[in-house]
């Protein structure tokens, strides 16, 4: 077959043209590296299109280590160090791009998503970068101090191969297993992937129960096994869904419970109190309504959380304390997730062990680099992820440029 790629070989093959693999092409394109960039897919970055409501959540002014899931936490400590939201933001002022901070640190675009990928494809355009799309990757071998790549159009050499291919989240967008399959090619172990960033799925009452109120949402403290987050609730025909479960879902694992503090942030507790001295004639369930929505205090009738009958005032501080202590530790059971087809990412990955975490580079095969989503680091909902794509490719980039500059 013919090729149908400008040169033979390159200084670096990007695969994957998402939001990670895009960002390390233009980079060491403008660095001085020949770069090719293929992706199967018809579009770049349609993640990056479908992201924050089509406004991209595109960094998070709080990034921190600590806001990432990863077997090994430090990793992403020196990516993320040196390449920060700030950059990120002069980067789409130079384009003409602005933004606005929606909620706890999370900058969504003023302009479309369409915008920021423009914006990626104008830099690697600036960078030289050939991007050929609808292309695949069917083998990567090495060949004389090089990689010989095979895709469906042809054979190509590449110096260095940064693989950007994402993790395995929503497959009818294309999302596929190739970083993995690459990365044990050479040796690589893979941290088990687990859809994350997911609804929870239900069956039996609960299921029945959430169904009857769903689109009803409610602000919650909200845990898996992992750390507690603050945010909206929501129920739905399949279960439980909204920003706090779609938190704790990146820590849940099949058979764990969720505790979810239905007061929210402190101050609806105590509530209570004042409902009691005012209201001491009504029953418990009737002014209820005052803190949550009706629909979720009939649910919670119906379910046996909350007691029928009887004047508040007839009920001991003790008793009340203890009723509201059970409803700050609310225990349900999902029978499990959305799954792949509606997770936003993927938690594990490529083990960050074998990984420098200065340059991406694999400690196993010199010359080959994982970044972005295929890597066993994972963001919290809100930015997070994205502000991993930019960092990590920044890291992979500046490094193949630097080896390239300091090559025979
Ligand atoms: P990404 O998945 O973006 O790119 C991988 C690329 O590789 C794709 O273009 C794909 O076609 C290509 N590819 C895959 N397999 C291939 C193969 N075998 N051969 C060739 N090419 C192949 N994050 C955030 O920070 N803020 C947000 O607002 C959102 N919102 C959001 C909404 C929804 C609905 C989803 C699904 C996800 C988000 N995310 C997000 C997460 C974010 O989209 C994700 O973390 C990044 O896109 C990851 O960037 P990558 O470049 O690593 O992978």
């Amino acid at each position: 077959m013919t090729s149908v790629f400008a040169r033979a070989d390159y200084d670096l093959i990007v695969l994957g043209a998402g939001a990670a693999g895009l960002f390390c092409a233009a980079r060491a394109g403008q660095a001085g590296l020949s770069v090719l960039l293929i992706d199967h897919a018809r579009k770049p970055a349609e993640k990056v299109r479908i992201s924050g409501g089509g406004r991209c959540n595109f960094t998070n002014l709080e990034t921190r280590p600590a806001a990432y899931i990863s077997e090994n936490p430090h990793f992403a400590k020196s990516a993320l160090a040196r390449y920060t939201p700030w950059d990120f933001m002069d980067l789409m002022a130079r384009h003409g791009l602005s933004w606005h901070e929606k909620t706890l640190g999370q900058l969504f675009c003023d302009q479309k998503s369409g915008a920021i990928i423009q914006m990626l494809l104008d830099e690697a355009e600036r960078g030289g970068v050939e991007l050929h799309l609808e292309t695949s990757c069917e083998s990567l071998e090495i060949q004389a101090n090089a990689f010989g790549l095979q895709t469906s159009k042809g054979r190509v050499l590449g110096r260095r191969v940064v693989v950007a291919t994402g993790g395995l989240s929503i497959p009818k967008m294309g999302a596929t297993g190739l970083a993995y399959d690459l990365a044990r090619q050479f040796g690589h172990r893979i941290i088990e992937p687990r859809a994350a960033l997911v609804p929870f799925t239900f069956t039996g009452a609960d299921q029945a129960l959430f169904a009857a109120i769903s689109g009803v949402s409610c602000e919650v403290r909200a845990r898996a096994s992992g750390p507690e987050f603050t945010e909206a609730l929501l129920f739905t025909h399949r279960g439980l869904s909204g920003p706090a479960m779609l938190q704790a879902s990146s820590y849940w694992q099949p058979g764990e419970a969720l505790h979810i503090n239905l007061w929210g942030q402190d101050g609806a507790r105590d509530r209570l109190a004042q409902l009691k001295s005012r209201h001491g004639g009504r029953s418990l369930a009737s002014v209820l309504d005052d803190i949550w929505p009706r629909r979720l205090v009939d649910m919670l009738t119906e379910r046996g959380d909350i007691p029928q009958g009887g004047k508040l005032a007839e009920q001991s501080t003790r008793g009340l304390d203890a009723w509201a202590e059970k409803m700050a530790n609310w225990t349900v059971k999902p029978a499990g997730t959305e799954g792949w087809r509606t997770a936003e990412v993927t938690v594990g990955g490529v083990d960050t062990r074998e990984l420098s975490s200065k340059t991406m580079e694999s400690q196993r095969q010199p010359g080959l680099y994982f970044i972005g989503e295929c890597v066993d680091v994972t963001g919290w909902l809100g930015g997070y992820n994205f502000q991993w794509a930019w960092a990590s490719a920044a890291a992979a980039a500046q490094a193949a440029a630097e080896q390239w500059s300091g090559r025979d």
